[in-house]
């Protein structure tokens, strides 16, 4: 590539990353650096395009390269500093800010971040936790707030003992949260087995006004469109469809096409609440999901279960209830989180499923049409892997 046409490509990138065109601005920005390795700004250019991207852990090495070259200006170091910090790096990202305050004042959003990242460093590294904590907030009215934030991030980056340390002196603190008495049970007892119903009902009562907000335009969360395209290959109509975990009600819009009375069960109240004001359900039910399987005398001709049996570990039981519920030649179809072996809880208080363990329970009355493996929604610095399945009810 010569001179000239290195800097038309790097001018064309930084024209598609400020039009939000990312994927053209990261192809842009390479074509540079395989030119130029050298060329500081599309170093800058590639680990912002990243960061945009939320390929956090991705956005460090071209920004820490930018950040090595003479020319590096404060905003890179700053940038850097946010990086490492979205990454879980909470020490890294203290020593850059401050290399970048030694240019100048951090702007005000940096050096939140950067009293933040210190004081979960703090933790990390042993220090008493209110010394720990004064160095995000001098506000002791603060101090509960600041703590759940730090458990809730050191939970999300797997940094385990120090979510256990903070964990613990919450717990103290909210004996009767029964969120945090979740949370800090999966992190310190291997027979958890369920996400607890007073658990599932607390957390998403607290979520439903933000669910779809989070969800769907944050989080990329698809599974409910996902999952109707996969049964369309296999059925065009059912009149009964049970949602099971309907939430706030994100595959009514998906399944209306199916044209079926539509029923949803979920154990938290304010989700229901948020699902009513969709009007696209006959029946709304507050139970729990096995609970009602087990006490149904009707029959489906589908049933969904879209990132619901994420909250339960051992699915026996389910499968127990679902089959006589669904009608032969009826369908089942559900995501789940990937595990590697059997069942497993993770960090985050949900469950993760194997292939061969949803496959052994469920063959003995179901048969598989479907299934993928796909990205289910952002989670901490990455994505949370998936498997959707459609499987048919044997006769
Ligand atoms: C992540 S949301 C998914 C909601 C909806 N299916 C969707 O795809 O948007 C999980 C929902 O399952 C509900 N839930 C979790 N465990 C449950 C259980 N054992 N019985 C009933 N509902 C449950 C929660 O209250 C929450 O509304």
């Amino acid at each position: 590539m010569s001179q000239q046409t290195v800097a038309e490509t790097f001018n064309s990138a930084v024209q598609a990353s400020g039009e939000g065109r990312g994927e053209d601005a990261e192809a842009g920005f390479r074509a540079v650096l395989a030119a130029d390795p050298n060329h500081a700004e599309a170093q800058f250019g590639l680990g912002l395009t990243l960061m945009g991207a939320r390929r956090f852990n991705e956005s460090v090495e071209p920004l820490r390269n930018a950040t090595a070259s003479p020319a590096a200006e404060a905003v890179w170091l700053v940038c850097l500093g946010q990086a490492l910090y979205l990454t879980g790096d909470f020490s890294g990202a203290v020593e850059v800010f401050d290399r970048a305050a030694c240019q100048g004042p951090l702007p005000a959003n940096a050096d939140q971040v950067r009293a933040r990242a210190a004081a979960l460093a703090a933790i990390i590294n042993g220090v008493l936790i209110e010394d720990a904590l004064s160095l995000y907030s001098a506000d002791p009215e603060e101090e509960l707030s600041v703590a759940r934030e730090a458990f809730a991030v050191f939970s999300a980056f797997e940094q385990l003992d120090a979510a256990r340390t903070i964990g613990a002196w919450l717990a103290e603190r909210s004996p009767d949260d029964v969120v945090h008495a979740y949370a800090m049970r999966v992190l310190t007892d291997a027979s958890v087995s369920r996400a607890p119903a007073d658990y599932v009902a607390a957390k998403f009562d607290g979520f439903a006004d933000q669910f779809d907000h989070q969800l769907v335009t944050l989080l990329d969360y698809q599974a409910p469109s996902l999952l109707a395209g996969m049964v369309a290959r296999h059925a065009t109509a059912f009149s009964e469809i049970l949602d099971l975990g309907c939430g706030t009600g994100l595959s009514a819009e998906p399944f209306a096409g199916f044209g079926a009375r539509l029923t949803g069960v979920d154990l938290s109240g304010g989700m229901l609440a948020k699902a009513a004001e969709r009007n696209a359900y006959a029946r709304l039910i507050q139970a729990d999901i096995v609970d009602f399987l087990r006490d149904r005398a009707e029959t489906f001709d589908l049933v969904l279960a879209a990132d619901v049996l994420i909250y339960l570990g051992d699915l026996a039981p389910l499968f127990e209830a679902l089959s006589p519920v669904v009608r032969p030649g009826g369908l089942f179809a559900f995501s789940v989180e990937v595990a590697a072996d059997g069942w497993s809880v993770l960090p985050s208080g949900r469950f993760a499923h194997a292939d061969a363990y949803v496959r052994d329970l469920a063959t003995p009355a179901f048969e598989v049409l479907e299934h993928e493996i796909t990205d289910l929604r952002r989670e901490g610095a990455g994505v949370a892997r998936g498997g959707l399945y459609v499987m048919r009810r044997k006769a």
